[in-house]
């Protein structure tokens, strides 16, 4: 048995966790990517390809958007709830990422509004995905204007952002209500005691290490909406501690 694998079985998931927080806080992104803005962090870890790399070397989304058993039950999911709420004319993907999974959600709209932080990812986006009705557009979504859509789509976006970030984008929905639904996707521990919505900073990790995870409608968020439903949920194991990567879809108005 690797070595690797013998340190998981001894030492406690719990206890990992906070090892990797302390190894988080001295020399990962706290560190790293202090003074940043969102825009620098994320082109960073696009292009030294931090959460993995395709077949060319060009950093990817990560495992979250390119494991089958996760992408394939999300679009399942995402599309039966598209046909239930009747066909929506535009749609908008905060965060779309390098497109694996937008790419498969697109078709079901007459308009797509791909958007992310990143330069970086949006440039190779518009070289490699070329759908008539998809639009890719830089847009931080704690800060800039939300293009207005029946359906919004964050995937795995929160999870990387700080509290101050998700409370900016949260009470900008509160305000504005841009979107008939919110379809919030987040990777969160498997345990039922974890604590919702401890801060990070900005970066490429998760609260995860915390057991901790992002929930919009729990303190100090509270997203307030006329009914949620689960959609879908699928297992994932990083930093060696089980996780659920669960799809929540809020009805804003
Ligand atoms: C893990 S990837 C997920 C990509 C895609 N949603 C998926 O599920 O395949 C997170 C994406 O969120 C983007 N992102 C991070 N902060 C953002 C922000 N404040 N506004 C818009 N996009 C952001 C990152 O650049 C990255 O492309």
């Amino acid at each position: 048995m690797a070595m690797r694998n013998m340190g998981r079985l001894l030492i406690p998931a719990r206890l990992r966790g906070r090892l990797r927080a302390a190894q988080l806080r001295l020399f990962g992104e706290h560190a790293r990517y202090r003074g940043k803005t969102n825009a620098e962090i994320f082109d960073a870890i696009y292009s030294e390809g931090m959460w993995g790399k395709g077949s060319e070397g060009e950093g990817t989304s990560g495992s979250g958007s390119h494991t089958d058993a996760l992408t394939d039950t999300y679009v399942t999911a995402v599309g039966a709830f598209l046909g239930r709420i009747g066909k929506p004319t535009t749609l908008v993907d905060l965060g779309c990422g390098d497109f694996s999974v937008g790419s498969r959600i697109a078709p079901f709209a007459e308009r797509y509004i791909a958007c992310d932080v990143s330069s970086v990812i949006l440039a190779r986006n518009r070289e490699r995905w070329r759908f008539p009705n998809v639009e890719f557009r830089l847009v931080d979504l704690s800060t800039d204007a939300l293009p207005p859509a029946q359906v919004a789509f964050v995937r795995q976006v929160l999870q990387h952002l700080s509290n101050t970030d998700i409370a900016r984008f949260v009470a900008r929905l509160e305000a504005e209500r841009p979107f008939d639904f919110l379809v919030v996707t987040e990777h969160l521990p498997k345990t039922s005691d974890f604590v919702p919505n401890l801060d990070k900073d900005s970066g490429a990790n998760i609260r995860l290490y915390r057991n901790s995870g992002v929930v919009l409608h729990e303190a100090p968020f509270g997203l307030t909406a006329l009914e949620r439903e689960i959609l879908c949920e699928g297992d994932e194991l990083v930093y060696g501690i089980p996780g659920v990567i669960r799809t929540i879809a809020y009805r804003l108005k």
